[in-house]
């Protein structure tokens, strides 16, 4: 079972709910200009009104009180705070994040606050943006008016979410602001510069915060799961779990890279060997920085590919069962990679997790009795929390989960086109109408997950794979 004291929340992001207002104006982002340029990036949307919560977030917030949350983890978007990256404070902007927040306390919902959810101010882009050096500076001076601004309010920060996301698909791919696809000298750099940005930054809060505040990193991972629980195969996804390879589009999504230097101070050998004479030079002092205490890991864990044990125990695809369950924007519905996610890097990092986002994007609609029905969404958190409550049972300390998301927003390259909420956004009316799955995860919060599948008889860990494999319809590649 859950700790009685689990945190039962759900997330979201600056860019993809506040949108935009004609006079308290924000400085410009990367996002901006990636949907201005060219509109096919983000399918036509952008973040001009989004979900208008910038100013609707008093009625947004009574609305999550209705449906029983009570911890919301939201983002600053640092050019609302610092229009330009670095220098003046929009006085405007810190006025308007206070008065969020105070409104988020006043529903008895605790703020959890993301310092980086990928709206990089587009004036440091141009001088570099996280290729550039300087912006461990940069981050540095923006973690700390954070810290001066705001930590009376609020006790739980996070630095940066999914670094694989900003340097993998921002720079390495481009499908992602700022578009560009650099080589592995440039985004070598530009991941150390973001490993020592998240140190300098834990080093800002810690510093200049009002009282002892407690801070987390959220990096994400396609989740390796073993296809049986022989030994073996469990050894051989954990290996899968922490290794690099020298892929275009899969050496930045990977986790020891961006988590070994947070958490255990130092590169992880493979990359070192792959990437001998294109990474920058990385000093002792570098390590340290990067490697600064923090309290908790946050893991965002979606989706996740079987791996067994090959020949020498060396990790190998396993293919997955014809016809298998995909999300609305066409991800593997998986729910073992919430236990093998949390339970794999608990033992490495040995850190209290929180599941800092998890959810499911579905065609949702409204129906014409004026509902929106989301069974598959009901489905799919029942299973992935039965997971994760698992993981907890075979004694992985998980202090809690933030469902992504409390509603409907901007999906970033896929537009308005993946209705990830738990709350129906008309983005025409910008009406909120919560769907079927809010008032399911009300009573799961509100039991503690006691009404879950995995309480219930319903749901049992890897049966779904073993069914599968004992119809034969799995098939080794
Ligand atoms: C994660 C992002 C989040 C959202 C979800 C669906 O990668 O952190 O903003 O887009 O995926």
């Amino acid at each position: 079972m859950f700790r009685d004291d689990f945190v039962w929340g759900v997330a979201s992001s600056a860019y993809q709910v506040e949108g935009t207002d004609p006079v308290n104006v924000r400085g410009k982002c990367i996002w901006d200009t990636f949907s201005e340029e060219n509109p096919i990036n983000t399918k036509g949307g952008n973040g001009l009104v989004a979900c208008d919560h910038m100013h609707r977030y008093k009625e947004d917030f009574a609305m999550m009180k209705e449906l029983g949350i009570k911890a919301y983890r939201f983002s600053v978007n640092w050019c609302r705070i610092i229009p330009d990256g670095v220098g003046e404070v929009s006085e405007e902007g810190v006025a308007f994040y206070r008065d969020l927040i105070l409104s988020m306390k006043e529903n008895g919902i605790t703020p959890y606050l993301t310092l980086y959810h990928w709206d990089l101010p587009q004036a440091l882009e141009d001088k570099g943006g996280w290729v550039n050096p300087e912006i461990v500076d940069w981050f540095g001076n923006y973690a700390r008016v954070i810290a001066e601004r705001f930590s009376d309010l609020v006790e739980y920060f996070f630095t940066i979410n999914e670094p694989q996301c900003v340097i993998g698909l921002g720079y390495v791919v481009g499908v992602h602001a700022p578009g560009k696809k650099l080589g592995y000298k440039e985004t070598t750099l530009a991941s150390v510069n973001l490993l020592k940005a998240h140190g300098t930054a834990v080093l800002a809060l810690r510093r200049y915060s009002v009282r002892p505040v407690k801070i987390g990193y959220a990096p994400t991972c396609t989740i390796p799961i073993p296809a049986s629980d022989s030994p073996e195969d469990i050894e051989a996804a954990k290996k899968k779990y922490f290794s690099i390879t020298k892929n275009t589009w899969d050496w930045a999504w990977t986790v020891a890279w961006f988590s070994d230097p947070v958490l255990l101070g130092k590169f992880p050998e493979d990359s070192l060997e792959l990437f001998r004479g294109e990474m920058p030079e990385i000093t002792e002092d570098d390590l340290k920085l990067m490697h600064q205490p923090i309290d908790f890991l946050g893991q965002n864990i979606y989706n996740g590919y079987y791996i067994k044990a090959g020949e020498n125990g060396e990790p190998v695809d396993v293919m997955k069962y014809p016809g298998y369950q995909e999300t609305g924007v066409h991800w593997p519905i998986m729910e073992e990679c919430l236990y093998w996610g949390a339970r794999f890097a608990y033992e490495r990092y040995k850190l209290p997790i929180f599941i800092t986002e998890n959810g499911m994007a579905c065609h949702d609609a409204i129906s014409l009795d004026g509902k929106v029905h989301d069974p598959n969404r009901v489905d799919f958190l029942d299973r992935y929390l039965s997971a994760l409550q698992q993981a907890v049972d075979d004694g992985v300390d998980v202090r809690g989960y933030f469902l992504w998301s409390v509603m409907d927003n901007f999906e970033w390259d896929q537009g308005y086109h993946g209705r990830f909420g738990i709350v129906y956004t008309d983005f025409v009316t910008l009406k909120r109408i919560p769907k079927d799955s809010a008032y399911w995860y009300k009573e799961i919060m509100e039991s503690n997950g006691a009404k879950l599948a995995v309480n219930n008889g319903l749901w049992v860990r890897s049966a779904r794979w073993h069914q599968e494999e004992s119809s034969n319809l799995c098939k080794s590649k």
